[in-house]
């Protein structure tokens, strides 16, 4: 897959998604990741890609023209267009899914107070990783690719990492455990030490049934608990 961002900050995107898993896809070739800056994309000496708001109001605001200039010489027939913003769709497991499908994306990120809305036209879809306001567009288009690069087929070893885990079939995956067995007083559960299969699987079953439950009534009332704190021994 191809991906392009438009920002006028590559390294908030290039740095993070040079690590780990998405680091290792890019040099395997899974994913190719490109960059235009719309300040080289201006006409003025002081090469401004901001102004201030019409209207009056705090913050600066991105000109559409560079911004418009940069993409143009990254989109393809086959790009899906999307504009990061706190206003858009929320992102979720499904829409990653769908995305990482796609040949080509190309991610426009806003930075300061957003861009002129009359970029909006040209996306097509406004996307967003939450409600919450970032300094800009850079941290969620990170968010976004990390979750569909690490679906692309052979990206991932492990076959069924990416098929039985965490909202793919709709629920949420049951806890992990590892060594050691007992760890602080905390024992791992009795089924997975079982050895039995068909009773580790019926185990994993109930817990990510009865997890997706518990998540589900309790965002349902905003009461669930950001951390479940313990005295440990
Ligand atoms: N830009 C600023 N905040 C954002 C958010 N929550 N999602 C996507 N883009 C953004």
């Amino acid at each position: 897959m191809r991906v392009d961002a438009v920002t006028l900050f590559q390294s908030m995107i290039d740095s993070p998604l040079s690590e780990s898993i998405v680091g290792r896809a890019r040099e395997e070739g899974f994913l190719e990741l490109g960059f235009v800056n719309p300040r080289d994309f201006t006409e003025n000496r002081h090469r401004t890609v901001d102004g201030k708001p019409y209207g009056g109001g705090t913050g600066m605001v991105m000109m559409a023209e560079p911004v418009y200039r940069a993409l143009k010489t990254v989109r393809k027939k086959n790009s899906v267009v999307i504009l990061l913003t706190p206003k858009g769709r929320r992102f979720d497991q499904a829409l990653a899914l769908e995305l990482a499908k796609k040949k080509h994306l190309i991610f426009i990120c806003g930075h300061y107070e957003g861009i002129d809305e009359r970029v909006t036209p040209l996306a097509d879809m406004e996307l967003s990783i939450g409600d919450y306001v970032l300094t800009g567009g850079e941290p969620a288009a990170v968010a976004v690719i990390d979750a569909v690069t690490r679906l692309i087929p052979g990206v991932l070893r492990k076959e069924d990492a990416t098929v039985n885990e965490t909202f793919t079939d709709g629920l949420i995956e049951a806890p992990h455990y590892t060594r050691p067995g007992v760890w602080r007083g905390q024992k791992v559960p009795e089924a997975l030490l079982s050895g039995n299969h068909k009773l580790i699987a019926e185990w994993r079953r109930a817990q990510a049934q009865e997890l997706t439950g518990k998540a589900k009534s309790a965002s349902a009332v905003k009461k669930k608990p950001a951390v479940r704190r313990k005295n440990f021994k």
